[in-house]
């Protein structure tokens, strides 16, 4: 909808600029809403037209940007056209924007609004590969896996969404000496029987309460994580257990597997909470030989060199001087992490033939794609330009009641315990047909506007009592406005028609939401291009803030039919988008809370 105008606009520029109207196009852009200031609807940035070289850079922008509006001539769709400071405003005839802007919500629910634009129908379309939460089975999860697992779901929705095949990947820490320690660990202090009725509290499950209550047993991974502090004999034993994983033998093999199996199957519980799931559980452990391999080919590729240390390495260093070296090889001659992540990368474009690979992981990890996509790319691999990163900064401060965060669950808990609470004071709880679950999904929405509210390379600090409050810029203020619309909607529903008449429409804050959906699809695109979600999630801040000063002045019951069934309307379309909206955020939308 929003492009429609947008063509007309190019159009009329077309004609005085003599120029493709699909140069003209990238200069224009929606007009952000102000409340309680009326607002052009698009502007055309004459300072990208003289970028592009459409206009000649002369002294006097201003100049230029008021001689090409006295040029442009306002018929019916556009209505008016003034100068602004470096930019040509547009204002479409009123009745027209909201009968475009509207008429796609005829049906109940509008799920594809926007997506179809013809803005977002000129990124390419292909295969997309997400790697996102990839937790270190045998080690702690922590907050920045959290992050990882809703950013890389957001991407991953969004492309989707955008028409991509999605493949939803989760890259298991599945090896390393921390299966040596666990392995020993179980040798020594473990039992079967209690790996097989409680593997995960027996295993690694330990929260501060069981530890002062004392009277549990602790579990096997911080017995052996203790005592190897200051026991060699258990370390030597955890460097055995390792090796034996390495050389395959059955026995160690078979435990480790049940250890995976067992955390594999708990975090998929959690995911599903979380509304996350993945097409691949893929691992470390899986491209142990084909490291090797990569070692090979990095040899006769001439790119292999050994250390001083007697380590192989690849010399990344532009002067080619050994300044800047990656490890790809220990001394011992086994490999390491990035030698597996080079594996993972050339089996992943053999298997899936993605067009772009995006990782989601925390900044530290930063330097390690670098030089991975850069080893690649010495590989003969051309592809490694297709790869991302998408880094995020740390999580200070992630507590919950008892102290540490041990498992995402402990954090998805928490959320929904402390939701609740606020729910049942302010009463709300008793109308709710299943409040667990709302309390659920609306703390889990609250903690991903939370983190994706600013740009995701910044660190952030936690606090419970801010995110969950119901007012200010939260989760809970998006669930509550979509519940809150959605009982709107629900007592009104003898106005359900299939028409409406725009020009009843005429209040400052309808027209403001209706302009503000015009955004909606540059939104997205913005998205698609930076992979950030802030913008979205403002996007869909500012609507609810605009909904909410509607809500107030356009009452719905006991106005006339027509104009019932008009803002009626304008109500349905709001609530579709934020729904839309959060759920590509990877928020469920609540009915009633
Ligand atoms: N398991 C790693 C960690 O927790 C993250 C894996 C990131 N992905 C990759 N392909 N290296 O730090």
């Amino acid at each position: 909808m929003a492009c429609l105008f947008r063509r007309t606009i190019a159009a009329k520029l077309s004609r005085v600029l003599q120029q493709p109207e699909e140069l003209l196009l990238p200069a224009l852009s929606a007009v952000p809403v102000f409340r309680k200031q009326q607002t052009p609807d698009f502007k055309l940035l004459v300072s990208l037209l003289r970028l592009n070289g459409i206009l000649p850079i002369t002294e006097d922008i201003q100049l230029q940007t008021e001689d090409l509006t006295r040029q442009l001539k306002p018929d019916t769709v556009v209505e008016d056209i003034s100068a602004g400071s470096g930019a040509v405003n547009f204002t479409i005839n009123r009745k027209l924007l909201i009968q475009k802007m509207l008429e796609p919500f005829e049906s109940e629910s509008n799920t594809t609004f926007g997506l179809n634009s013809e803005l977002l129908n000129t990124l390419k379309r292909g295969v997309t590969l997400v790697e996102y939460s990839s937790p270190n089975i045998a080690k702690k999860f922590h907050a920045g896996h959290l992050r990882s697992t809703i950013i890389g779901n957001f991407i991953a929705n969004l492309k989707q969404a955008l028409g991509n095949n999605v493949v939803r990947m989760n890259y298991l820490g599945d090896w390393g000496m921390q299966f040596g320690l666990l392995g020993a660990g179980f040798i020594r202090f473990g039992s079967h029987s209690k790996l097989k009725n409680n593997p995960l509290q027996h295993l690694f499950e330990v929260s501060s309460s069981t530890l002062s209550a004392k009277t549990c047993s602790v579990t096997v991974y911080v017995q052996v994580n203790r005592e190897a502090e200051h026991n060699e004999n258990l370390r030597q034993e955890a460097r055995d257990f390792f090796r034996k994983l390495e050389e395959h033998d059955a026995e160690a093999v078979s435990l480790w597997q049940r250890f995976r199996d067992i955390t594999v199957e708990e975090y998929q519980h959690v995911y599903k909470r979380l509304g996350v799931h993945f097409d691949v559980y893929s691992g470390e452990s899986l491209h142990q030989s084909q490291a090797l391999e990569v070692v090979q080919q990095l040899q006769s590729r001439g790119l292999l060199k050994t250390s001083d240390k007697g380590t192989g390495v690849v010399d990344l260093s532009s002067s080619g001087d050994m300044s800047n070296v990656c490890t790809v090889l220990r001394s011992d001659g086994t490999t390491l992490y990035i030698t597996r992540d080079i594996a993972a990368a050339v089996d992943r474009k053999e298997r899936y033939h993605f067009t772009e690979m995006i990782y989601v992981t925390d900044k530290s990890q930063a330097n390690h794609f670098q030089q991975l996509f850069q080893i690649l790319s010495a590989s003969g691999h051309p592809w490694s330009e297709s790869c991302r990163h998408v880094p995020f900064g740390l999580v200070k401060g992630m507590k919950t009641r008892t102290g540490e965060v041990v498992f995402l669950e402990d954090v998805l808990d928490e959320a929904r315990t402390r939701m609740l609470h606020n729910m049942s004071r302010a009463q709300t709880t008793k109308e709710l047909e299943d409040p667990e679950d709302t309390a659920e999904k609306v703390g889990i929405g609250a903690l991903i506007v939370q983190d994706f509210k600013g740009p995701l390379l910044s660190d952030y600090s936690f606090d419970w009592d801010r995110i969950l409050q119901a007012q200010g810029d939260t989760g809970v203020f998006l669930q509550y406005t979509h519940a809150r619309l959605c009982s709107l909607l629900q007592k009104n529903e003898d106005l359900e028609a299939a028409h409406f008449d725009a020009s009843l429409l005429t209040e400052p804050s309808a027209i403001s939401i209706v302009q503000h959906l015009l955004r909606y699809d540059e939104v997205l695109l913005q998205c698609s291009q930076d992979l950030q979600p802030k913008h979205l999630v403002n996007f869909l801040l500012k609507l609810c803030h605009l909904i909410a000063a509607a809500h107030r002045e356009l009452p719905v019951k006991g106005s006339p039919v027509q104009v019932a069934q008009t803002r009626r309307r304008l109500f349905r379309g709001s609530c579709s988008v934020l729904a839309n909206g959060m759920r590509l955020l990877g928020i469920t939308p609540v009915h009633k809370m």
